[in-house]
């Protein structure tokens, strides 16, 4: 069945993967993120493909921006199946750098933005009395890492926000943690730390594609209803 699944940070990586491997599946998909251009030509690429994909700019750290972007394709639509909050940064250091307006950005989009996209959409779900959120989360949510410590602190709680999340709904609204470990994207180019951009050289020297989460995003949100996939940890052979 075609659903209409809406993905934040959908201007790269992860999302912009989803969004094409969704759209591919036949799924409608309303791609969020800032950078309009990008997300333009990712539109274009799964329209030409036969997909059907609308974007709008979003900055998760606005909540009335993420709500009013659930509103609209609600309003247009008359439903939406899906929301994957996906939007993330990593401008990895460790903590005596002292980046903090760094670690504010982490908390701003990686925390408070999932929480603007689970309050978004959480009406529109009970309303429906049907809905799926998925997270991005990481291996940064199950250990840390040094230079991780505040990026692995949004991701431990982007895991335990998702899992009361789910302890607390109606059944009838899935909810998934994805968590990948060192998959190929734009994701390190935010880390100014020369210490750990160094260091992620080697930690990242061994990715995955995007594709790969993409298809398992594909999988959990393929399932028959009363199927929830909650956890899901998709890494490298070679990572440890
Ligand atoms: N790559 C990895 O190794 C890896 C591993 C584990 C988890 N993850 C997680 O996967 C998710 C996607 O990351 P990625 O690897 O695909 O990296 P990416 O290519 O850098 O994508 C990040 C996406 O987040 C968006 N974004 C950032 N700030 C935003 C904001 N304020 N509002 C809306 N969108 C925003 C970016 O779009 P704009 O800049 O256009 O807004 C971009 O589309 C993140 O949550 C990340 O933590 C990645």
């Amino acid at each position: 069945m075609s659903k209409i699944v809406l993905i934040t940070g959908a201007s790269s990586g992860i999302g912009e993967a989803t969004a094409r491997r969704l759209a591919a599946d036949g799924h409608i998909v309303v791609l969020g993120a800032r950078r309009e251009d990008r997300l333009a030509e990712v539109a274009k690429a799964i329209e030409a493909d036969g997909g059907t994909a609308d974007v709008r700019r979003l900055d998760v750290t606005d909540r009335q921006d993420v709500t009013a972007f659930a509103d609209e394709v609600a309003q247009r639509y008359g439903r939406f199946d899906v929301i994957v909050n996906n939007a993330g940064v990593m401008p990895l250091s460790r903590l005596d750098a002292l980046l903090v307006d760094e670690w504010d950005r982490m908390i701003d989009v990686n925390v408070r933005g999932l929480l603007h996209g689970i309050a978004a959409a959480l009406p529109h779900f009970q309303r429906q009395g049907a809905g799926h959120f998925v997270t991005i989360a990481s291996t940064g949510a199950y250990e840390v890492v040094p230079t991780g410590a505040v990026y692995c602190a949004t991701k431990y709680a982007a895991r335990a926000i998702t899992e009361g999340l789910r302890l607390e709904l109606d059944p009838a609204i899935r909810v998934t943690t994805i968590s990948p470990g060192v998959v190929e994207s734009e994701l390190a180019d935010s880390i100014t730390d020369p210490g750990a951009r160094e260091k992620m050289r080697t930690y990242r020297a061994h990715t995955i594609s995007p594709d790969s989460v993409a298809g398992a995003i594909a999988y959990a949100i393929g399932q028959p209803p009363g199927v929830d996939v909650n956890e899901l940890i998709i890494r490298p052979t070679h990572q440890r």
